[in-house]
């Protein structure tokens, strides 16, 4: 059995997810929405440098509604419950790596619910950060160590292999100046998964968290030009910040997710460097015993290799291989505590293919 999957969003995380469904053996391309109007009747193939794949990008949102599809990989730049809302109505499994990853009851979580249950369909939530690194890794290693004390997931990223405007200048604020950045709601908003990710690590753990989760933002300035791919950081606005974001148990830290952005490791005011490790993600669990993971490979080996990158190619990959247990579950939001555990799938020359 095939399940049939509409791309939405033909961007970083959209083209590898295009690439991702094609090579997947129990996934087909149905259809493609592009936000572009330039993109729009193009083949989806093609739009990702790919053979063409036979399906047409559009942007009509009632045709894809309406279309026979069993998934939507969801992947705009920015989510809109409404259309999400509409996709679950129309009896569609959407997975996400935008939000869901563990959401509270709120009001609009209990339209997304109801529209599950109308639609008979599931709303799945991933990626890599928020996601695995964030989620299912320290669930997973935490599986062998008892009496957890703490949980720390961090990220240590050279932002200049992240091409996406939007995101970068606008969401992650570089190139603003620090009281802009202090001032600008997205310090709140960027949180809004990372703490989903706390909140399902506690959960699991069984911690009783305090009330409010801690967010920490200290950001470092260009001393001069710096080019990105987002266009040149100007001297004097942020061009490196730690983000954390801390649950804890009677004002003690027990989860937390850092995030380590530079724009390189030169030229920033006051200086930092990843270390000696580089680009990498850290898990670690303090319990008995104590366990540390660091996984590299999840970002680009250089700045000249970032279309695709690494990390891009993770996120999609983890949405994709998340669909056949996201169209198998009972409708609903369902986080990695509720889906079977997803794997990738073998190269097609070992799957006997051709
Ligand atoms: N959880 C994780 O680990 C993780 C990791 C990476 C990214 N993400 C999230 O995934 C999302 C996509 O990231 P990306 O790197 O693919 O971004 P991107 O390259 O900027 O692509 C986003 C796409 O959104 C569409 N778009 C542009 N303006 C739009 C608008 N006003 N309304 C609706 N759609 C619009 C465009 O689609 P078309 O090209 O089709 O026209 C664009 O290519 C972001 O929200 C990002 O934060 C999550």
């Amino acid at each position: 059995m095939t399940f049939r999957v509409i791309q939405w969003a033909t961007g970083n995380v959209g083209r590898q997810g295009i690439e991702g469904i094609l090579a997947h053996p129990e996934l087909e391309l149905a259809g493609c929405w592009v936000h572009s109007e330039a993109k729009v009747g193009r083949d989806a193939g093609e739009l990702c440098g790919l053979p063409t794949a036979g399906v047409a990008a559009s942007d009509d949102v009632d045709a894809l509604v309406a279309l026979d599809a069993d998934c939507v990989l969801y992947s705009p730049v920015m989510a809109k419950p409404e259309e999400v809302v509409r996709l679950l109505r129309s009896g569609k499994n959407v997975v996400t790596p935008l939000d869901w990853f563990f959401p509270a009851a709120s009001e609009g979580t209990t339209a997304l619910e109801e529209a599950c249950r109308e639609g008979g369909a599931t709303l799945h939530g991933t990626g890599i950060h928020p996601g695995g690194i964030t989620e299912r890794f320290p669930l997973m290693i935490s599986a062998m160590s008892r009496d957890v004390r703490h949980v720390r997931a961090e990220e240590f990223s050279d932002i200049r292999t992240y091409a996406t405007e939007f995101v970068v200048r606008e969401m992650m604020m570089f190139g603003k100046s620090p009281d802009e950045a202090a001032r600008s709601p997205m310090t709140g908003l960027l949180g809004h998964g990372f703490k989903q990710s706390i909140q399902m690590v506690a959960t699991a753990l069984d911690m009783k968290l305090d009330a409010e989760i801690v967010t920490e933002h200290e950001s470092a300035v260009a001393t001069q030009a710096i080019d990105t791919p987002v266009g040149t950081i100007d001297p004097g606005t942020i061009a490196a910040q730690r983000f954390g974001w801390i649950g804890t148990v009677g004002g003690e830290p027990a989860v937390t997710v850092r995030t380590n952005w530079f724009m390189g490791e030169e030229n920033l005011e006051p200086a930092w460097t990843f270390g000696p490790e580089g680009e990498r993600f850290e898990v670690e669990i303090e319990g008995t015993p104590s366990i540390k993971t660091v996984f590299h490979g999840l970002h680009p080996p250089n700045l000249q290799q970032i279309d695709p990158n690494n990390g891009i190619i993770a996120t999609a990959m983890h949405c994709v291989n998340a669909i056949p247990s996201a169209c198998r579950a009972e409708p609903g939001i369902k986080t990695y505590l509720d889906l079977p555990m997803a794997t990738g799938k073998a190269a097609k020359a070992l799957r006997g293919g051709a």
